[in-house]
């Protein structure tokens, strides 16, 4: 299934119909989708309790406001494969579902990845071993889902931030060709998905160059590559908008789309940038400043920072096709648990009570 730009666009046009009367009759948009419908996707990441459609107001909220969907956590290796021969489709499969029956393309996330490894995989000891569980995981999953899923985050966060290769465990087995091995495996089992590489912090120049090395070294192999997802988990006051445009244009001269694939602004203290989640901080009262309530002059702060970002995808609306929010509302923000676990964050666009914050009538406004 290849949705490309317009085809999307008229599809989500036709499923929200009720929502684009009401803008007729007001001339404003009412909710994202419809507001960046002729600009990009708008996705979000769902959790568990969302794809079983648990909470009724977040279902009514993902399906207004959304045309796009990642799952969290349940396509990862560690869930959807916990044994060698042990695969557990169950929410993969219910998300794809969710997917279908409300037009949302869906990003499948992620092939590659480092972290949450089933414990099996981190205890193979034969590279030919850890070569077959590449083959047989990648395989597995990318047919199963092929002509199901939109795009694939096929690799993710295989760079260090100098833009040198990971010491992962795919690193130490497979060397420095298992990017472009994933992405062959992928493109022969998901012939018409859209296939991307996805990591944090790279629109910064350094980690960038990596990138772009590394997209290189897959082009040159004759092996598809369609774009490069920035994650996006930036800090209040802090965005590099400047980094962030020259990524935009430097991934577009390759020749790829660009997509903003797990977008968060938070609020709170913390001594590092990025999104490695072996990197952790103590608890510490002076940390969880907000716990009973936000300031409003923060929400307002983290307005504007929406307002620039969207101002400059809105800019390059023509190089991006997705930009997609690391959660629904702030109440399950994974922010709320890392770096420091058990904090009161408040990094998306909706609140804990799913109404709409400073930050989302920004975004809205750009476009009324
Ligand atoms: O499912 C178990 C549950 O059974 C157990 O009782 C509970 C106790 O801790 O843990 C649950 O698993 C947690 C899982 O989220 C589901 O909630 C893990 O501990 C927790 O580590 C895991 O965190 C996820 C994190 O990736 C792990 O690497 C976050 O939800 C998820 O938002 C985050 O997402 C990543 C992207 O995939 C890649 N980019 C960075 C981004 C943020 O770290």
């Amino acid at each position: 299934m290849h949705f490309p730009k317009k085809t999307i666009i008229t599809a989500m046009l036709s499923c929200c119909i009720y929502s684009f009367s009401q803008a007729q009759t007001t001339a404003t948009n009412t909710s994202l989708k419809q507001a960046y419908q002729k600009d990009f996707l708008i996705g979000t990441a769902l959790n568990t309790a969302q794809i079983e459609k648990k909470d009724a107001k977040a279902t009514a909220l993902i399906l207004q406001q959304f045309n796009a969907v990642t799952p969290e956590n349940c396509m990862k290796a560690e869930n959807i494969h916990p044994g060698w021969d042990k695969y557990d489709f169950n929410l993969a499969d219910k998300i794809v579902a969710f997917g279908k029956e409300h037009n949302l393309a869906v990003n499948g996330h992620t092939l590659v990845w480092h972290s949450q490894l089933p414990v099996f995989a981190r205890k193979i000891v034969s590279v030919d071993s850890f070569k077959t569980f590449f083959t047989n995981h990648i395989s597995t999953i990318a047919s199963r889902y092929s002509g199901k899923v939109f795009s694939w985050d096929v690799v993710n966060e295989a760079l260090n931030e100098d833009g040198t290769m990971r010491k992962s465990i795919f690193l130490e087995k497979l060397g420095q060709d298992y990017v472009t091995e994933a992405f062959r495996l992928a493109q022969q089992h998901a012939p018409n998905t859209e296939l991307y590489y996805n990591d944090y912090n790279n629109e910064q120049p350094q980690k960038r160059a990596g990138c772009i090395a590394l997209v290189k070294k897959v082009q040159a192999a004759g092996v598809r590559i369609d774009g490069v997802g920035i994650q996006g988990h930036w800090h209040l006051g802090k965005l590099p908008l400047r980094d962030i445009e020259e990524s935009i244009l430097a991934y577009h001269a390759l020749g790829l789309k660009v997509m903003f694939t797990e977008v968060d602004i938070e609020m709170l203290p913390r001594s590092f940038g990025g999104a490695d989640v072996n990197q952790t901080m103590a608890a510490n009262p002076s940390l969880n400043p907000y716990k009973s309530g936000i300031p409003d002059s923060l929400l307002q702060q983290q307005a504007k920072d929406y307002e620039s970002l969207f101002k400059l995808f809105l800019k390059h609306q023509d190089k991006i096709t997705r930009v997609t929010f690391w959660g629904v509302h702030d109440g399950q923000s994974w922010l709320n648990g890392w770096p420091v676990p058990g904090r009161t964050n408040y990094p998306l666009l909706f609140d804990r009570a799913f109404a709409p914050k400073p930050a989302y009538h920004a975004v809205l406004a750009l476009k009324n």
